[in-house]
């Protein structure tokens, strides 16, 4: 018989290897591959014989009405989940190591408790002691949800099949063990094997899943993409250290739209609702300056106005820094390159740091045209009219492309007082009463227009 290879499997992805590399090719991660031993297979048998039963098959009709999401009231929770949580679904939570995963957890088990729902919450990293000293602290010590320290993926099935609550938070998936599988708690195996139990179950039970998981950067705990295709929602929660502010996002979700975001602030009392993000993300600009521009983007349902800024200086290195801080590093460059192609405007020999106030990350293309004018305003020192919003795609040719929800952008940027427009000329509808909307073609006449012959 065949010796059994060991695998060599990318703890950031999953992705297996045949053999060790120091960068996954799957994603990019450096220093996430470790060897495992293979799970056990009984003996081939191929599927020769057909000896299953077959499968009850039904049409597409249903009388059915979708099930009743469960409401938290927390409401930038229950906007993220496409309008709050649908019974045996399973959803997981990813972010980074303190950024208020539990905090966050706990709050939406009170909420959904105290909104009649039967709620368990299971830590697997903190003592009960501890999570009841934390509920204490948010203001949550009153609130009917059950508590459990474990670690068994046995006993906590065991657990939940006898209580059957709606709701089930196991936090984190990474602590979990089962006994049928040989490997450490936190390795690959185990965080899939134990993922897909309990996803298994909440399908069975109808109880919700919710899942937390550590983004990991490297070493020997898996990462919660592992996971994320097994589950129905997948939400990160983000934010910066020395930061307040935290965005729950929806990165997939088969009961409601993806991109949606939550914004909330951490204080000491626990994590509160911005129902305005726009208005906190703008907060801390003060009197107009140069390499700031404000974006009217939309995130999920919702726009969003945000500020982006950029800084450009002369660089004293051979290849100069680029420096990107929640935008997406490859769209910068092409539009470096754009300006530089098509507007003659070069970026050579300066070093550019950009970045989103508050920490937010923003990924539409629609920002194309506030990244450039940000970049136009830092190379040029002159600032933009303080009173105007910027979106639209920039094309490689340098045209600009009309982008979804112009509408919307605009009533948002007008409600918190921005008189005037700046986008792709091929935008559909007239614009709003009281808001001077310019028009712009191409890059080239957004410089020439704006910062006069560039
Ligand atoms: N006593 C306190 N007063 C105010 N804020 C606190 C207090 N204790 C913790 N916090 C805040 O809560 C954050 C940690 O939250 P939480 O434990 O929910 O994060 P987490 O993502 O679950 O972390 P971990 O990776 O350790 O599980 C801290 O970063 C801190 O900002
Ligand atoms: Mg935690
Ligand atoms: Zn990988």
């Amino acid at each position: 018989m065949a010796k059994p290879v060991n695998a060599f499997t990318c703890t950031a992805c999953g992705a297996t290897h045949r053999k060790w590399a120091g960068k996954c090719d799957a994603c990019g991660a450096w220093n996430t591959i470790i060897e495992e031993a293979p799970l056990s297979q009984g003996p081939g048998r191929g599927l020769g014989t057909l000896k299953g039963k077959p499968v009850p098959l039904s049409g597409l009709a249903t009388q059915d009405a979708p099930p009743p999401r469960a409401q938290s009231g927390i409401a930038e929770l229950d906007r993220v989940l496409g309008g709050g949580l649908v019974p045996g679904s399973a959803i997981l939570v990813g972010g980074d190591p303190g950024i208020g995963k539990s905090t966050l957890l706990l709050q939406a088990a009170a909420a959904f408790a105290r909104s009649g729902q039967q709620a368990i919450y299971i830590s697997g990293e903190e003592a009960s002691a501890q999570v009841r000293m934390r509920a204490q602290r948010l203001g949550l010590g009153d609130a009917p949800v059950r508590l459990g320290a474990e670690t068994a993926l046995r006993d906590i099935l065991t657990t939940l099949d006898a209580e059957r609550p709606d709701v089930a938070i196991i936090d984190s998936i990474q602590t979990l063990w089962s006994d049928q599988i040989e490997a450490a708690p936190g390795s690959v195996s185990q965080v899939r094997a134990t993922a897909h139990e309990l996803v298994t179950f909440a399908k069975r039970r109808g109880t919700a899943v919710i899942l937390v998981g550590h983004v990991t950067k490297e070493g020997q705990i898996a990462g919660p993409r592992v996971v994320e295709h097994m589950v129905d929602t997948v939400l990160y929660f983000e934010g910066e250290r020395g930061h307040q502010f935290r965005i729950l996002r929806a990165h997939k979700n088969r009961f409601g739209p993806a991109d949606e975001i939550g914004v909330f602030e951490m204080t000491g009392g626990g994590l509160s609702e911005v129902a305005n993000p726009s208005a906190l993300f703008l907060s801390e600009r003060g009197e107009p300056s140069p390499g700031s521009a404000v974006f009217a983007g939309i995130e999920g349902t919702r726009p969003v106005l945000t500020e982006v800024q950029a800084l450009v200086a002369p660089s004293t290195l051979a290849s100069p820094r680029r420096t990107v801080v929640g935008l997406d590093s490859g769209r910068v460059s092409t539009i470096l390159a754009v300006l530089e192609a098509r507007c003659a405007i070069p970026f050579a020999g300066l070093d550019v740091f950009l970045n989103v106030a508050g920490g937010m990350r923003v990924a539409e293309p629609a920002a194309d045209l506030a990244i450039a004018a940000a970049l136009l305003s830092a190379r040029e020192d002159t600032s933009l009219p303080a009173d105007c919003v910027l979106f639209g795609e920039i094309s490689l040719s340098g045209a600009l492309r009309p982008v979804s929800q112009a509408e919307n952008r605009l009533k948002e940027a007008q409600k918190l007082g921005f008189s005037r427009a700046i986008l792709p000329s091929a935008t559909k509808g007239e614009g709003l009463a009281g808001m001077r909307i310019d028009r712009t073609p191409d890059l080239t006449s957004f410089v020439g227009d704006t910062f006069g012959a560039g």
